[in-house]
């Protein structure tokens, strides 16, 4: 199949997600602004994962190497990303773990997205060919990076295309005790994207590293 592209791979989240889709033997593809930062991104994921498949490469030349792409730049980077590589996106499925938080007097919470209630509904108008699916947000770069401990929890994932859901269900799927729960329209990106404010003020005040649990869905979700 082909690679994963991660934009952005060079930072904490892009990077764990690397390590972590690498470990469970998928190829990836790092994007930065920057090839010398990708570069030595990826050779710290192979330093990590031998044998694993990774490329590098700056964030519009690592595009074509895959349909699914990950958009992992912060909230701020996503305008002027949007500006060059709006066109370069059309046709592809679209992971977006942004998380638009702030923190304010210590307290983490959600920044404004004008005329928008999330940054996936932000990216699906933006990107009308685009399908996009809004997940992972709530699984901390801290965690990924620690690839000798499993992941723990539930993956919340939404999208208003129900393939590319059942594709990024199938990638999260792969690794190691994660359950992907598919939560239908990709309006609940609003939800998910304040419950991980939530999640990260649970995480400062109690100095750990909560994931998210919903138990009780044991049957697939209805369409
Ligand atoms: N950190 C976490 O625990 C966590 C958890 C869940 C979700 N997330 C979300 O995942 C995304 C990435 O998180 P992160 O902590 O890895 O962020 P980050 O370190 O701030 O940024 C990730 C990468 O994005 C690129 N970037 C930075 N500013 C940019 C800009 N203005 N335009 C384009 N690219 C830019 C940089 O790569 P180059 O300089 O190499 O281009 C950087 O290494 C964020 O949206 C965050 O909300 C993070």
């Amino acid at each position: 199949m082909a690679a994963i592209v991660i934009i952005g791979g060079t930072g904490p989240e892009g990077r764990g997600l690397a390590l972590r889709l690498a470990a469970a033997g998928e190829a990836v593809v790092i994007g930065s602004r920057d090839r010398a930062r990708a570069e030595a991104a990826a050779a710290a994921v192979r330093a990590a994962v031998p044998g694993a498949t990774i490329g590098a490469g700056e964030n519009h030349e690592v595009l074509p190497a895959g349909d699914r792409v990950v958009l992992a730049v912060p909230f701020e980077g996503l305008a002027p990303l949007l500006a060059t590589m709006r066109d370069r996106l059309a046709g592809k499925l679209v992971v977006d773990v942004v998380a638009p938080v702030r923190v304010r007097d210590g307290f983490c919470e959600l920044a404004a997205i004008p005329g928008v209630a999330s940054v996936g509904e932000l990216l699906q108008r933006e990107l009308p060919a685009a399908r996009v699916v809004s997940a992972l947000k709530n699984v901390p770069a801290h965690d990924l990076a620690a690839l000798g401990t499993p992941l723990e929890g539930d993956v919340v994932l939404c999208g208003d295309d129900a393939e590319a859901r059942a594709t990024v269900a199938a990638l999260v799927a792969r690794l190691p005790r994660l359950r992907p729960l598919d939560a239908g329209h990709l309006r609940n990106a609003r939800y998910l994207e304040a419950l991980t404010a939530l999640q990260i003020n649970l995480s400062r005040r109690y100095r750990a590293h909560p994931s998210v649990a919903c138990p009780g869905l044991a049957t697939p979700a209805s369409a």
